[in-house]
């Protein structure tokens, strides 16, 4: 089967021709319908997060089962699913305190680019092949652990239904999980990409007012104004911070982070008002350090990470896809455009240069 294979840090995805294997105990093979390309990829191709290489990326994917392995009694061939980043392995202590989003196997799918027992599904030339999130979905197919795939129903697009992979599940329940945003509260999200917009998104839903968008690049901050946020900035226009500020006086309730750059998270410290809470939800490298004002203490506020926003896909996944159909979640507008798998280095580029919000690859 074709896969876009990442060899080297810095270099471009080369499209192979790989073998899998069939789906062992507890684990169930896909056709991969579609998958978004989220900044999570490219920060693997970068080293910003380290992966054993060579690996197939692409963690942010719908698709339909075609085979079961022993034991998989929630799927069958046939069935329609959202693939999760967490393997929900169920006996961890983490998914024993139902705080799936944390299970102790994402170290081994995501650290290690294995399936939650070690070892790989994939091979190059009788050589081994990297699963980056157990989902690597640049790739016609896919073995996936079985509690880390959600049913869906079968009459909603998968090429749109894709992005509550990632960036939709993480977005909106950084506000709705682990923020728990009131309606009424003020909420700055800094970064409009996929994760952004679906932070702004998440923020209407739980009618917080006024949403506040901030991203360099114009064309993400109409679109963040299209999805729900009252106000937006531009970061090149001044101190972000009092911008801010400018807008709310004494500062906001949330402040979200959603691009993975630790000066920007000291900015979401910043522009809190007394006892908010700035919830970092973009990924950094692990050893990077954020410098806080350490006044901010006595104002109470907080700051938290968001992982996965803090998501139980068996519940959250569903309701996601249930919003989606009532048209409170709009996902269309996310996805600038739909290409090809030999298209995703051009997807990379785009991303680089803050073009677009979502890029997905369709396989027909
Ligand atoms: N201030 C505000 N916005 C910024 C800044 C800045 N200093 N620098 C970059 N941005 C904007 C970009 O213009 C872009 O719109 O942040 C956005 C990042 O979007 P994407 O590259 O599409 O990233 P996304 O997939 O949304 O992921 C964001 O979440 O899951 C993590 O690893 C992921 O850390 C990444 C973050
Ligand atoms: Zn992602
Ligand atoms: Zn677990």
């Amino acid at each position: 089967m074709k896969a876009a294979v990442l060899h080297h840090n810095d270099t471009p995805l080369r499209i192979d021709d790989l073998e899998i294997e069939p789906p062992k105990a507890g684990e169930v093979a896909i056709r991969v319908a579609a998958s978004g390309v989220c900044h999570s990829d490219l920060s693997v191709v970068r080293g910003i997060v380290q992966t054993p290489l060579p690996i197939v990326l692409g963690h942010e994917a719908a698709g339909i089962v075609e085979a079961v392995g022993e034991g998989v009694t929630h799927l069958r061939p046939g069935d329609h699913v959202i693939a999760t980043l967490t393997p929900c392995c169920g006996e961890c202590p983490m998914c024993r305190e139902e705080k799936p989003f944390l299970c102790e196997k994402t170290r081994l799918t995501m650290g290690q680019g294995a399936m939650p027992d070690g070892t790989t599904r994939l091979r190059h030339a009788g050589a081994a092949v990297h699963q980056f999130c157990a989902v690597s979905s640049f790739a016609e197919r896919s073995v996936i652990p079985a509690g880390a795939l959600v049913k869906i129903d079968d009459d909603v697009p998968l090429d749109v239904v894709c992005l509550i992979g990632c960036a939709v599940t993480t977005g909106v329940g950084a506000v709705l999980n682990t923020a728990k945003v009131e309606r009424g509260a003020s909420v700055a999200v800094i970064g409009c990409g996929g994760v952004g917009l679906s932070i702004v998104q998440g923020a209407r839903i739980a009618g917080a007012d006024p949403i506040i968008a901030v991203d360099p690049v114009e064309e993400k901050r109409t679109l963040a104004r299209s999805l729900g946020a009252t106000h937006a900035i531009d970061p090149a226009a001044g101190d972000v911070v009092k911008q801010i500020r400018r807008v709310t006086g004494s500062g906001v309730a949330y402040a979200f982070e959603a691009i993975g750059n630790v000066e920007v998270m000291a900015q979401a410290w910043g522009c809190l008002r007394p006892s908010g809470v700035a919830v970092i939800v973009g990924v950094s490298r692990p050893n990077e350090e954020i410098k806080l004002r350490a006044g901010g203490l006595l104002q109470q506020k907080a700051i938290m990470g968001s992982v996965y926003g803090s998501a139980v896909p068996q519940r959250d996944v569903p309701r996601l896809v249930d919003l989606y159909r009532k048209g409170e979640l709009r996902l269309e507008p996310m996805i600038t455009r739909r290409i090809r798998l030999e298209q995703v280095n051009e997807a990379f580029d785009a991303m680089s240069r803050g073009e677009g919000a979502r890029s997905v690859i369709r396989f027909d």
